[in-house]
């Protein structure tokens, strides 16, 4: 791991604008520089660098960051990455902590793979080009299916001879580890002593990772496959990991980038076609079913995804099943069929780039809709089996779960429900009892997990160098008013637990001021509301609790929660930590407004809350209940108003 004091150095190095300047022609506008956002399409400047406040800032796409966020985002690097691409362009030493004798020895694995299979590379390179079938069968074979040398020399493509072990004999006479040969799957151990090339008389695909270093190979045989197996793939290794291979994103990125869109296709020699043809946002899956691992990494690059598959494709259906996931992650999912028995490959050369793209382009559907579409023809009459259709969409529809989505899920339900034929607003109700079920199935997860907080997961799953120290991401946005709920149910606890026992004004202490706001109030989450409880009961039998009596209470899930909460974020812990030094046990006065602004704040939600699920029965309920539900509605609002009027105006997050 890079050592933080090389990460400050760098970070004191650092200048936004030369960074960004190494991709981007920027021209000083007073105290800023601007030009064409890198991020998406345009023709008048609107990225704006600030060199003052080490910022970025699109006005016409909204990316913003720092020069190291600036860095990932445009190089698609990793964190660390990131940081050494940043420590080499101000020729910085990076000083590295030490690491594990497991992990050394897991770099020194991946770095001999990547090393083993450069080398690979350049063999079948030379091959292609150099060795007599290698120009008469393979190459003339690459340019009668339409690939020029530019494109086959992008590619990086070669040809593995015919010979017995023409590699095998290279490798072995340039000493590679012959522990490591077996696992690249480039050659194979025979009769003890003999190694023999695996991939003999096959065209090899060389498959790059995001940063262009060949992780594996596909090989084809050439011409028609009838004994062997078209294709063969490295196997799984610490490099090729087949649920997170996306074939051509090394030369697909910064076309995604400028097109916001990412195409998606089966075959190898699909991406190498339509690329050649200009066409060059273009990734392949390898003829499985998508992953979620693939569709994350999409989504790093864009939220827009277009699938582009054979009509009579297997891989349609297949792909179909996990698309529900795509709806969770807000991504933009949409299909196209290609007609007439072609694939990608052989229809964008038939009719060429421009009518390729405008037939994606008049074809791509919506992938529910799309989905809907193909189950219902299988349906036909059968009223069970579109009873089935009805909750399987109702049950993917539910799963679009992010505030911003809500218009396109609305839309969705309309259109699902004009097809289905069927009530909207009984498919409303419907798709609404799956979230709820997800949520409660959530919330029990959640629980468990709380109290497995301290718990070690043991040791981290393998991963390539780059994968060290990569920052977590932490998804704040989920709109999930329920986890937004418990930060203000575990604020208050952590007062009461914190201060509590601390005088309130003249007469009261921090603890009855709260029981006393809170009359009438339940949390949301059972195992805060228990905390609740027993923290009452305690103070009223004159215990005097505080975190520490909490820690060691008899009950393990009681101190676990304790646990969790006090060690929550959040600027009133940081005070804890003073009072803790033993100088002053007496709450200070800003507290004070802290504890009666986190029970204001967490009142809001809870109506706001409660507005909500008000508002969701006033929906669906029927003529007679519509009167009271909107007496309880005017009821809600008056308190919110109330509420909002203490604080001035608050934006609840
Ligand atoms: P061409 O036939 O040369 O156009 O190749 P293609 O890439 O179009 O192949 P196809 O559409 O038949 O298959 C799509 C993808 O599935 C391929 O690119 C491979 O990744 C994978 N694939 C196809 N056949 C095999 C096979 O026999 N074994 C393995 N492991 N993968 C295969
Ligand atoms: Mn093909």
């Amino acid at each position: 791991m890079i050592t933080p004091q090389t990460i400050e150095e760098i970070k004191g190095r650092i200048k936004i604008d030369e960074v960004v300047g190494e991709f981007v022609k920027l021209k000083r506008r007073g105290a800023n520089l601007m030009g064409n956002c890198p991020f998406h399409h345009e023709k008048t400047p609107s990225f704006t660098v600030s060199p003052a406040k080490e910022l970025y800032k699109c006005f016409g796409c909204g990316k913003s960051g720092n020069a190291i966020t600036f860095v990932m985002e445009h190089e698609k690097l990793a964190y660390p990455d990131a940081l050494r691409w940043l420590a080499n362009f101000y020729k910085i030493e990076i000083q590295e902590t030490q690491i594990s004798d497991a992990q050394k020895q897991q770099i020194a694995t991946t770095d001999s793979l990547f090393i083993i299979n450069s080398f690979a590379q350049k063999f079948f390179s030379d091959r292609l080009h150099n060795h007599p079938d290698g120009q008469a069968i393979a190459l003339s074979y690459l340019h009668q299916r339409g690939f020029n040398d530019a494109t086959i020399s992008k590619f990086q493509l070669g040809y593995n001879p015919t010979l017995r072990n023409e590699l095998a004999n290279q490798l072995i006479a340039n000493q590679f580890n012959k522990d490591l040969l077996p696992r690249t799957g480039l050659v194979v151990l025979r009769n003890e002593n003999e190694w023999v090339d695996n991939y003999r008389g096959r065209i090899i695909f060389p498959i790059h990772n995001h940063s262009g270093k060949i992780i594996g190979f596909g090989a084809r045989v050439i011409g028609k496959a009838d004994k062997a197996p078209k294709y063969i793939n490295t196997p799984e290794n610490e490099l090729y990991v087949k649920s997170k291979v996306l074939y051509g994103s090394y030369f697909a990125r910064q076309a995604i980038d400028k097109a916001d869109e990412c195409l998606l296709v089966e075959g190898y020699t699909d991406v190498i076609s339509l690329s050649q043809a200009g066409v060059e946002n273009v990734v392949a899956s390898g003829g499985t079913s998508l992953t979620t691992d693939q569709l994350r990494l999409i989504k790093k690059y864009t939220n827009h995804l277009t699938i582009i598959y054979d009509g009579d494709s297997a891989g349609v259906k297949a792909a179909l099943r996990g698309l529900d996931m795509a709806l969770e992650e807000g991504l933009d999912v949409k299909l196209v069929l290609i007609p007439d028995n072609e694939d990608p490959d052989s229809y964008v050369n038939k009719v060429g780039a421009d009518a390729f793209r405008t037939f994606i382009n008049r074809n791509k559907k919506d992938f529910i809709l799309f989905k809907l579409e193909i189950l219902l023809k299988e349906t036909g009459n059968d009223i069970g089996k579109k009873n089935e259709l009805v909750n399987q969409i109702a049950e993917s529809l539910s799963r679009i779960n992010k505030a911003e989505d809500f218009t396109k899920q609305q839309a969705y339900i309309k259109q699902c429900a004009a097809l289905l034929k069927i009530d909207e607003g009984g498919l409303i109700t419907l798709v609404n009892k799956y979230k709820r079920d997800k949520l409660t199935k959530e919330e029990k997860k959640g629980n468990q997990h709380l109290s497995n907080t301290f718990v070690s997961d043991g040791p981290p799953p393998m991963a390539t160098p780059e994968d060290f120290g990569e920052p977590v991401e932490h998804s704040d946005t989920e709109g999930l008013l329920t986890n937004q709920d418990d930060k203000y149910e575990k604020n208050i606890l952590r007062i009461l637990l914190e201060y509590g026992i601390n005088p309130w004004g003249e007469q009261l202490t921090i603890a009855e001021f709260v029981f006393a706001e809170l009359e009438g109030f339940h949390f949301d989450n059972p195992q805060l509301e228990q905390l609740l409880v027993t923290y009452k009961q305690a103070y009223q039998a004159g215990e005097q609790p505080t975190t520490k009596t909490f820690l060691y209470h008899e009950d393990d899930a009681i101190r676990q929660l304790v646990i969790n909460i006090t060690l929550f974020p959040y600027e009133l812990s940081q005070r804890w930590n003073t009072l803790e030094e033993g100088k002053t046990n007496v709450i200070k006065d800003t507290s004070i407004e802290d504890v009666s602004q986190s029970i204001n704040y967490y009142k809001l939600r809870k109506l706001k809350k409660m507005l909500d699920d008000n508002q969701k029965e006033m929906e669906n309920a029927p003529m007679e209940e519509q009167l009271t539900l909107i007496r309880i509605h005017k009821e809600l609002k008056d308190m919110e108003r109330a509420l909002t009027a203490v604080f001035g105006t608050v934006i609840l997050k």
